[in-house]
């Protein structure tokens, strides 16, 4: 396995590559990044995983700096998942100077819910993906589904831009007691991890609610985010949306439910679809 720092070193060791399976990330990876990276070895002859913390999709009091930053034990994870390249460039090679262009998501998707709640941060993901994806040149890119409106986000600028990559969305990895994999749970200490399993259990409650009574939807919704305050979390959202495009659901469609709350000073994220 590589471990490649600049642009101008990574375009010369794929130069020659077609078959290329990509894994963005931000690091301190988990389970979760890893059954990616298998994905993509499925995928693809060569798997190139990304590592680099993007400073664009962090508003001005998000925890950026705090970000934990453990490349050598990332790399140590990757060798034997099946990753070929690692990418870890600074953030001068990424943004060598201001980025003025950037990837506007329309604002019906990427203004809701996460967006609502993170001002700009979808189009520091998009902008920095984009880029990525020029980099990397992959025809198979790989996203969790643990960040359900990133993946949307992803998806449709891949289709609307013409993107000619395959993406392929992995299913969200869990601790055994509910728990989504995320590197943020790094945040929490001992108490706050017991309950953080307490986000999935709540949206699983509400689905299965859902399922039983699509008509109460609003309710549920409601219960669910009284469920959380009750235990001590700030809760931003508990929604249930349309799969394909988080619009209002309706009985025939898909749904997923997704939820967003600050457990301490953590902020989680979580969804299940329905
Ligand atoms: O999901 C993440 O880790 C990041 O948002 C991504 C896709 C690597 C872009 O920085």
């Amino acid at each position: 396995m590589r471990i490649i720092s600049t642009v101008a070193e990574l375009k010369d060791a794929l130069a020659t590559q077609r078959d290329i399976g990509f894994v963005p990330t931000m690091g301190n990876l988990h389970d979760g990044h890893l059954s990616l990276v298998q994905t993509a070895r499925r995928h693809a002859g060569l798997v190139v995983v990304s590592i680099f913390v993007n400073q664009l999709q962090f508003g001005p009091n998000e925890d950026f700096a705090k970000y934990p930053r453990t490349l050598e034990r990332d790399c140590e994870l990757l060798a034997p998942a099946g990753c070929d390249i690692v990418f870890a460039p600074s953030t001068e090679q990424m943004y060598p100077e201001p980025q003025q262009y950037t990837v506007h998501p329309p604002a019906e998707l990427a203004d809701i819910l996460e967006g609502r709640f993170r001002p700009g941060f979808f189009v520091g993901v998009a902008t920095v993906v984009l880029k990525l994806f020029n980099m990397v040149r992959p025809s198979v890119a790989a996203f969790g589904k643990k960040d359900y409106q990133q993946l949307l986000v992803i998806q449709n600028m891949v289709r609307q831009l013409a993107l000619p990559i395959e993406l392929v969305a992995g299913e969200t990895v869990r601790e055994a007691g509910g728990l989504a994999l995320s590197s943020r749970n790094a945040y929490l200490d001992d108490e706050q991890r017991r309950e953080a399993a307490q986000l999935h259990r709540t949206l699983a409650d509400a689905a299965t609610r859902m399922r039983a009574d699509p008509a109460d939807r609003e309710n549920i919704e409601r219960a669910a985010v009284e469920t959380l305050q009750a235990r001590g979390w700030r809760p931003d959202y508990v929604v249930i949306r349309r799969r394909q495009d988080l619009k209002i659901p309706a009985a025939k469609d898909s749904w997923v439910i997704l939820g967003a709350a600050r457990l301490g000073a953590t902020r989680l994220i979580d969804n299940i679809e329905i």
